[in-house]
């Protein structure tokens, strides 16, 4: 897939009916999203436990856009072969979550995917310095990981500014993830941001019988993005 800086919308399916992935990632993807986003979550490095590879590989079918793999789990290394077998797209690893950063990098990027790197809110912008090479992406947290639902920090937006001196002309991406709306999704675009995960934001008032709030959220919060990045 060609590289580019246009918005991407991206619904996590944390906020989906855990009950029903396949047909609400056909929904979200019918409705405008350009990328699905997965949140992988173990109860040690977050509080909470959402699922593992096996879901992974069993929603997999169901994707027909971008399968945007999010590990938050520690440690993270012993559990990549498997999420890459799965059949992500892209996964992400948080700084955080070992002592090895460059090392898990590359053997995502072994195991067939593309590779993305996740700062909370506390890590600073330099961390990722030496590893430019090695990465796809860099998803910038704006809540700190665990739930959905959360506000948006916006002691954020410097560092997305910081990221994307840092990027230059480099073929990463600039995700955000946690607290994505309308309301915010300007600042983030303004900022260098072009993709944007949504989970709550999305999915808020729609359902797979009536999905097309979906697509008047995922319209919604495109432009307000789109807007703020051209005149930025
Ligand atoms: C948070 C997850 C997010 C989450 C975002 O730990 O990584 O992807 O689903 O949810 P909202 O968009 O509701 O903040
Ligand atoms: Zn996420």
């Amino acid at each position: 897939m060609a590289f580019d800086r246009s918005i991407k919308i991206a619904p996590s399916i944390l906020s989906a009916d855990f009950a029903d992935f396949g047909r609400e990632i056909a929904a979200v993807e019918a409705e405008g999203a350009d990328w699905v986003h997965v949140d992988v979550m173990d109860g040690h490095f977050v509080p909470q436990i959402t699922f593992g590879p096996q879901t992974c590989k069993a929603i997999r079918p169901h994707i027909r856009t971008v399968m945007d793999v999010h590990l938050m789990i520690a440690p993270v290394d012993p559990h990549l072969k498997a999420f890459a077998e799965a059949g992500a797209d892209i996964l992400t690893a948080h700084v955080e979550a070992g002592p090895h950063l460059d090392r898990t990098l590359q053997a995502i990027r072994d195991f067939g995917c593309r590779a993305g790197v996740a700062l909370n809110p506390s890590t600073p912008p330099e961390a990722i310095e030496f590893v430019l090479d090695r990465i796809d992406l860099v998803c910038v947290m704006t809540v700190n990981p665990g739930y959905g639902g959360q506000s948006f920090l916006s002691s954020q937006i410097e560092k997305i500014r910081r990221l994307r001196a840092m990027i230059g002309d480099r073929p990463i991406h600039i995700e955000i993830d946690g607290g994505v709306s309308p309301a915010t999704a300007p600042l983030v675009a303004a900022a260098g941001a072009d993709v944007l995960v949504a989970g709550s934001a999305v999915f808020k008032g729609g359902s797979v019988a009536a999905p097309g709030a979906y697509g008047d959220n995922i319209r919604s919060i495109r432009a307000a993005a789109e807007s703020a990045q051209l005149a930025a």
